[in-house]
Parts: C-alpha cells; sequence; structure tokens
C-alpha cells in the first residue's frame, strides 16, 4: 500500500526541506508565551531582550491598547462573519479609517487585514491596461506580487522596475515610457518609505519631482516609516518635510509602529477610496479586520497624536543601539531608521549567529535567502521606543561577545 510520503509532491517537499537543513538554512519559529515588549518570554531562553519586533512605538502591550481591543471584543463580539459590503462594516471600521486620514492629514482610508492585502488591491484595482507601474528593486515582497497580480489581471499593464534608489535610472524608464506608444494610461512610481531588509529612506522629494516631470502617480508604503519616521511619526514625508498630499497614494500596516496587531490600510483620494470599495478582491471576497484589532490599533493611533515624544524617545534608542553596534566592531547600514541592519552575507554564518545572541539573552533574527538575496545574509536588529537603557546596553554587551566569537 503507498503511503502519502511515498507521493511525488511529498517526496519532492521532503528533498527541499533536506536542502536547507544540510545548507543550515532552515529557520525555526520561536515561541513566545507573554506579550511583546522591550523583552519577551521565549519558550526554551526564558526573558530575552527583544530588537526584532515591529513594535517601534511600544504600544503592542499598552494598557490602553489592550483596553481598547477587550473592550471591542466585548461591544462587537469576534468578528465580522462577512467582508465589508455585505455585512462587515462595523463602526469601529469607520472610526478607524477615518483617524488613519486624520493621521496622515489626507483625504479618505480604507483598512484591510493586512498591508499584503492593501498592496495586493491597490495595483490590481486602480491600474488599467496601457498604465505602466515602475518599481524600486529593493520594494517589499507585497508590492512586487501586488504589481505582478495587476499584470495578470489587467492584461496590457506594463510593468518596469528601477535600479535601488536610483533617480536617474528611473528617469531613463520613464523616458522609454514615453516613447512607447502602448504606453497610454497612468504611470505609477511605486517605492518603500523605509526600506524594510536595508533600513534605508526612500528620496521621496526627489521621488515626487521626476513624478511631476513625468505626470506620474507616487505610491509609498510606508509601513516602516509611520509611528518611526519625521517628528510626530507621521511618516516618511514627514522626515522629508514634506506634505503628506504630495504623495497621492499610501500605504502601511497596523501590524508595526501602530498596536502591532495586524491589518493594513490605503491612503489617498476620495474616489480612489471608493473604487477600492467596489472593485478592491481583497475586500470583496475576504472578511473584515476583526472588530478587536480595529479598536486596538484606532487606540495605538489616539496615543501616538498624543504622546510625539515617544518618537524622540525611539530616535535617541536608535543613536545609541547604532552606536553599540559600531563600538562592538560591526559594520551596520547607515540612516536614522529604526532598522539596523549588520551584514555578514552568509546565511548558515546569520542564523549561527542569530542563535548565539539568543543564548546570550538577546533576540535577533538572521536574514537569509529567499528573504535577502543569495550572499546578503544579515542580523537585522530593530530598536523599540520600549527599550530601556540597560536593554540597550545587554543588546551591546552581547554584540561585543558575538564579535569576539565570530571574527
Ligand atoms: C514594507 C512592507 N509592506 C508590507 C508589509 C506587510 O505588512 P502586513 O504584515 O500588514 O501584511 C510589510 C511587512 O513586513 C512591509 O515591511
Amino acid at each position: 500500500m503507498t503511503t502519502i510520503t511515498d507521493r511525488p509532491f511529498e517526496g519532492r517537499t521532503q528533498k527541499i526541506l533536506a536542502t536547507l537543513k544540510d545548507a543550515g538554512q532552515l529557520k525555526h519559529l520561536q515561541t513566545i508565551e507573554g506579550p511583546m515588549g522591550p523583552t519577551v518570554k521565549l519558550r526554551g531562553y526564558g526573558e530575552v531582550a527583544c530588537f526584532c519586533s515591529n513594535n517601534y512605538m511600544g504600544l503592542a502591550n499598552h494598557p490602553e491598547v489592550v483596553e481598547a481591543g477587550i473592550e471591542g471584543l466585548r461591544r462587537y463580539g469576534a468578528g465580522t462573519a462577512s467582508v465589508r459590503f455585505i455585512c462587515g462594516t462595523f463602526e469601529c471600521h469607520e472610526t478607524l479609517e477615518a483617524k488613519i486620514a486624520e493621521f496622515y492629514g489626507c483625504e479618505a482610508a480604507y483598512s484591510f487585514t493586512s498591508c499584503w492585502n492593501a498592496n495586493e488591491a491597490i495595483f490590481p484595482t486602480l491600474c488599467e491596461p496601457g498604465d505602466l507601474i515602475i518599481s524600486d528593486e529593493l520594494n517589499h515582497a507585497s508590492i512586487i506580487d501586488g504589481v505582478r497580480l495587476a499584470g495578470v489581471i489587467k492584461k496590457g499593464l506594463h510593468k518596469g522596475v528601477f535600479k535601488h534608489a536610483d533617480l536617474g535610472d528611473l528617469r531613463t524608464k520613464l523616458e522609454a515610457a514615453r516613447a512607447n506608444v502602448q504606453v497610454t494610461g497612468a504611470i505609477w512610481v511605486v517605492t518603500d518609505g523605509v526600506f524594510s531588509m536595508e533600513g534605508d529612506i526612500g528620496d521621496l522629494p526627489g521621488l515626487r519631482a521626476v513624478c511631476d516631470e513625468f505626470g506620474a502617480l507616487l505610491v509609498v508604503d510606508d509601513s516602516h516609516g509611520t509611528g518611526v519616521m519625521g517628528l510626530t511619526g507621521r511618516g516618511t514625508h514627514e522626515h522629508w518635510g514634506m506634505d503628506a498630499t504630495k504623495v497621492d497614494y499610501f500605504t502601511g500596516t497596523l501590524g508595526k509602529a501602530l498596536g502591532g496587531a495586524a491589518g493594513g490600510y490605503v491612503v489617498g483620494s476620495r474616489k480612489a477610496i471608493d473604487l477600492l470599495i467596489q472593485r478592491g478582491r481583497p475586500t470583496l471576497f475576504s472578511n473584515a479586520l476583526p472588530a478587536t484589532v480595529a479598536c486596538s490599533a484606532q487606540k495605538a493611533i489616539e496615543i501616538l497624536m498624543r504622546e510625539p515624544q515617544r518618537v524622540q524617545k525611539l530616535r535617541d534608542n536608535v543613536a545609541y543601539a547604532r552606536s553599540m553596534i559600531r563600538e562592538a566592531g560591526f559594520q551596520v547600514l547607515e540612516s536614522p531608521t529604526a532598522i539596523c541592519p549588520i551584514i555578514v552575507h552568509d546565511t548558515a554564518k546569520a542564523i549561527a549567529m542569530s542563535k548565539r545572541l539568543l543564548e546570550l539573552g538577546v533576540f535577533v533574527i538572521g536574514f537569509g535567502f529567499p528573504v535577502v538575496p543569495e550572499g546578503h545574509a544579515r542580523l537585522r536588529c530593530q530598536v523599540s521606543a520600549a527599550h530601556e537603557k540597560q536593554h540597550l546596553d545587554a543588546f551591546g554587551e552581547a554584540l561585543r561577545k558575538l564579535r569576539k566569537e565570530f571574527r
């Protein structure tokens, strides 16, 4: 009798997993036994300082954020049991979306169950055949897949990639598009605000200027910039002293600085949001954001608007953590963002180093292929406003020990 493991697919899967294991590239899911904070209780390791979460503002376990979620659960129950356009739009979705639009200073916002979904909604819905989408080569996977999907759904949509942060290359591509008689519609330029793996910042003023030269729309996914960048944490545009309306559309997540639970959104013109409500497949065919999450996220945004000093604390922590990394003898990709990557090139080495850091009481994940290109493996250290000096010092001490062991 043939068993399940005899099937060709099972054998193939087994082989791929074995190859990853042999190459030292197998990821191990670490289980946390309590809330997300500056330290976490990690199964098998106990309490460790957490330097790999996106809890940039330290709001994931803020008492008011937790209470708002509990209150939402009591008031609305566990979920909508529906997509938004049937019977899944609760009052808390409307108030959350109004709060997001207010936070950005833009006309309208619409929520999704993730930013991944937001990116898979915006391009296939708003773009049409004859349009061109040009995307930075290091944009997040959800943008890449959203653009790919748009190309499949809208036949005759043109796609292109420009070299990372290279305005000259973007201009060359746009000049070629101008000469291409098949590009008859809108041109969309897409960038991350803060690049998730490098921690560098998109040159939004430069991109805006190029977009204006070619009549293009600018879309910014500011998942890692929202709540972090600019004096009041409004995002990467604020860092550059730009009004949010200079960006045509933002996408972003509620799963990082804005409470850390889950959810994403698109921010922009009322008309575009209306079209997303009418035609966006992730919202037409998938359930709404759970009410408890919507309530928590709204509270997180309120706290951030009320306490902009949190942004300064994060900035101070980032400067201190970056000095610790350099002092330990590692090179960190320079930028003022909370993402501090230490490039170690080899995936197996990155994983081994992150394992050693855990033994030293510091939780940092090693990233390798396919999350980053082959040969670009790294330890991605992330800093939070929730970190206090003792956490940052523990981080520095562990790095110094690590450096001695992995010269
Ligand atoms: C730039 C960027 N966009 C989108 C996402 C996806 O966000 P979500 O977890 O809300 O789907 C991420 C998450 O890592 C991200 O870094």
